[in-house]
């Protein structure tokens, strides 16, 4: 099967929850050549170099229909370290940009505030995404809303879709992982459903009980030979011996524990490694762009995050997390583990040098500050002001 055919399904991924009827194709979101005085060189060498890790830059719309109704930004940060955990058996791992599309520093985070926020996806994704939207080819663009109709929880468009714009559309609630989210969907496991799509990958019920033998499970339902077929969508945590599909022996157990299922998050656990082969192909192929070293360049994946961003910073998932907030002249700084924090005056005189997992400032006198946090001995550096 072509990766052509995969793009031209690209309907398909999204009648699969529901919204095929709903297609049509207005918006307008540039690709980054439209950005060429940027001067990108683009091109991506010929012989493909196959590296490990697979670079993702991935950016946060908040649509709100209030400014007292902002995501957190430590739910940001938390929901990257969930994609990182969960994608990291597949080699794909995601950052947040330090460079816009033109080239704009960026915290990977943009706010618009709109009645959009409430969205009715049966008729208003290609507005909402027209509210804000990154060249898709450069950027997986994930819009975060307040509420969505029929308590849909997320939808997605597969990378490469003509029809419309690819990426996925959330609801605020779910995005995060545990702390502050609501289970059970509270795992941040709806963006890596949600992106499961974008990479190309259907439901594992897609089609019900098709795809029974070695012929055909490659080429119908969810074309993905090691998820057993499954008669429909299972919810909750259903034992892992369901077995809704007869399939030629071995007759194999329901996939109930992958993240293309619909079970809750913290039942879901793992992509096959047929569809991490999948989703690995269609980035070299349909991602080839996204993926590229040189977007990771423009993108300045290899950048310590802006000072300013540090609220959204996300450590890698082996490291432990790090929060920072600030309220006036009050700084909260809040880590999984012990880490060491040495507060730095705009003179370079030391306030502060200090050990532990949470540390809280107060009366902090106006100017600028520089914190060194050191986290399991590798140093961040970031400057914030009071004033
Ligand atoms: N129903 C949505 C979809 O089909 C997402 C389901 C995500 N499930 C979860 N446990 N977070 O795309
Ligand atoms: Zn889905
Ligand atoms: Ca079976």
């Amino acid at each position: 099967m072509s990766w052509r055919s995969i793009v031209r399904g690209a309907g398909r991924v999204f009648a699969l929850i529901g919204l095929l009827e709903f297609l049509s194709a207005q918006v307008r979101c540039p690709t980054t050549k439209e950005f060429s005085h940027i001067g990108m060189d683009r091109a991506f060498p010929s012989a493909r170099f196959i590296p490990d890790t697979l670079w993702v830059p991935v950016v946060f719309h908040l649509i709100a229909q209030d400014s007292g109704g902002w995501l957190e930004e430590r739910r940001i940060a938390a929901q990257v370290r969930a994609l990182n955990r969960d994608f990291a058996a597949a080699g794909i791992q995601f950052y947040l940009p330090r460079y816009g599309p033109q080239g704009q520093p960026t915290c990977g985070v943009t706010r618009h505030l709109s009645p959009l926020a409430v969205h009715d996806w049966t008729f208003q994704e290609d507005t909402l995404k027209s509210l804000v939207c990154w060249p898709p080819d450069s950027f997986l663009n994930i819009w975060v809303v307040d509420e969505m109709v029929l308590s849909t929880i997320g939808y997605a468009r597969v990378l490469g879709d003509s029809e419309g714009t690819p990426g996925v559309v959330l609801i605020k609630s779910v995005v995060g992982d545990k702390v502050g989210v609501q289970p059970p969907f509270d795992w941040g496991r709806t963006a890596v459903h949600e992106i499961g799509h974008v990479f190309s990958l259907y439901h594992p019920f897609e089609g019900g009980c098709v795809g029974m033998n070695a012929q055909t499970c490659a080429i119908e339902g969810d074309e993905i030979c090691d998820t057993p077929p499954q008669s429909q969508p299972h919810y909750g945590c259903p034992p892992l011996t369901t077995n809704t599909c007869h399939e030629a022996p071995p007759d194999l157990f329901d996939p109930v524990d992958n993240f293309m299922g619909y079970v809750d998050d913290e039942c879901m656990t793992r992509f096959t490694s047929l569809q991490i082969q999948r989703m690995r192909e269609f980035l070299f192929q349909v991602g080839a762009v996204l993926i590229s070293e040189e977007n990771q360049q423009a993108r300045g994946r290899n950048e310590p995050f802006l000072s300013g961003c540090a609220a959204v910073a996300s450590l890698s998932y082996s490291l432990p997390s790090f929060h920072i907030r600030q309220a006036g002249h009050s700084i909260f700084m809040e880590a999984e583990e012990s880490i060491s924090l040495i507060l730095l005056d705009a003179m370079g005189r030391m306030i502060l040098k200090k050990e532990g997992n949470q540390f809280f400032l107060s009366n902090l006198p106006v100017g600028l500050y520089i914190a060194v946090v050191e986290v399991r001995g590798k140093p961040l550096f970031f400057r914030f002001f009071v004033i």
